[in-house]
């Protein structure tokens, strides 16, 4: 039995629940950082090797959520759910994500999830039919997730070239999935040059046929294309200490959770970016469009559309202020967002419980 107080991604959480199903070959684990009644945080299923590294993956982007949370001032507690995808493949789709929704009625609301890598509409149709605690299935959060990334790219380029033009600038983007691809479809217009890259190579293709200026370079080189705005929409830890020597831009901001890749030594790696001269949008802060569009679900019922963009336009400007202070101290952007995220807890009314 794992103990997630082991780790060193274990943050005080408030609860930890295993997962695990023979039938219908479901492990993973939920995991809950801070405990605000209801807590919010999608499920993703993916390749893990061990389960060590499912557990691993949803305390770090549970803990994440709370601060997305607290930024957004959204009161809500962070949560996720890590799914280990079978190493033959999911015998039973209908059947694994029934039970997986079983687990998640279980907890009674405590945990309300969505859709994120790996997991789809369907699949979350499918859990809707077994419990309430599902959201995002009135909303496209992927639209708006790159609604705010485009608004955290204008913010940046404000920032480092004086004006939020899109007109003329060039971009690198990694992955090209359900986020990368609305990115792409945003930019596309204005944009002088956009760099693609992604593993799987038939969703290149496909984009290519309907933006046709698009240029595909392999996944290992995206990153260090000569250009203005690097954007990462694919996996974590795309930015570490190796590859951030290689890289030839002036902006980062993109949709990954924790693109910065965590190894407790000194300085970290958003430090070395900043030292570097690269400006470094926190990940948590730009990509916050989606969790806002199915919280605005959540809340009322039906979402709409004006005031989901209003939150976004919000987030814009607590970007300019996270880029004010950075400069202003002299300190990586991501530090001054994690400082301001924990003021912010430490204000609000979300407990932390005891962790299990
Ligand atoms: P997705 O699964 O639709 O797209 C990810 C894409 O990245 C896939 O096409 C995959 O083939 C590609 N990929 C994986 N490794 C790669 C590599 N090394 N190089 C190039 N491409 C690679 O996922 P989605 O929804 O677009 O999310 C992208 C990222 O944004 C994820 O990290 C997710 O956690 C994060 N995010 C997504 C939100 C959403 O609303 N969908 C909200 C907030 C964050």
């Amino acid at each position: 039995m794992l103990q997630p107080n082991r780790f060193p991604e274990f943050d005080g959480h408030a609860l930890v629940v295993p997962i695990a199903d023979k039938k219908s070959g479901l492990r993973g684990f939920i995991a809950i950082h801070r405990d605000g009644g209801t807590s919010l945080g999608a499920t993703r299923l993916w390749r893990y090797d061990s389960e060590t590294d499912a557990l691993r993956d949803a305390l770090r982007l549970s803990r994440l959520m709370s601060y997305k949370s607290a930024v957004a001032g959204l009161n809500y507690g962070g949560a996720k759910a890590a799914l280990m995808l079978p190493p033959g493949g999911i015998k039973d789709r209908k059947l694994f994500f029934e039970t997986y929704a079983s687990f998640v009625d279980s907890l009674n609301g405590q945990f309300v999830t969505g859709t994120d890598v790996g997991v789809t509409d369907e699949d979350v149709r499918v859990m809707r039919r077994k419990t309430p605690f599902v959201i995002g299935s009135k909303v496209d959060p992927a639209y708006y997730t790159a609604v705010g990334i485009v608004g955290g790219i204008e913010v940046a380029l404000q920032h480092v070239f004086g004006s939020p033009s899109i007109k003329g600038r060039s971009f690198a983007i990694q992955g090209i999935g359900k986020v990368g691809g609305n990115v792409v479809a945003m930019l596309y217009r204005e944009a002088q040059k956009i760099y693609v890259a992604d593993t799987d190579t038939a969703k290149v293709s496909a984009l290519k046929k309907k933006f046709p200026r698009i240029i595909a370079v392999p996944s290992s080189l995206i990153l260090e294309q000569s250009v203005d705005v690097v954007v990462p929409c694919a996996l974590s830890g795309a930015l570490n200490r190796r590859s951030i020597t290689k890289l030839k831009c002036r902006i980062v901001a993109g949709s990954a959770n924790n693109q910065l890749a965590r190894d407790h030594r000194k300085p970290d790696v958003g430090t070395l970016l900043h030292r570097r001269g690269i400006l470094y949008a926190p990940d948590y802060v730009v990509n916050v469009g989606g969790f806002v569009s199915v919280v605005d679900e959540f809340v009322h019922g039906k979402p709409a559309k004006q005031r989901i963009l209003k939150k976004i336009g919000n987030m814009k400007k607590a970007l300019t202020a996270i880029f004010d202070a950075s400069a202003e101290m002299n300190e990586a952007p991501d530090a001054v967002a994690d400082r301001i995220a924990e003021s912010l807890m430490e204000k609000s009314a979300v407990r932390r419980t005891a962790a299990i």
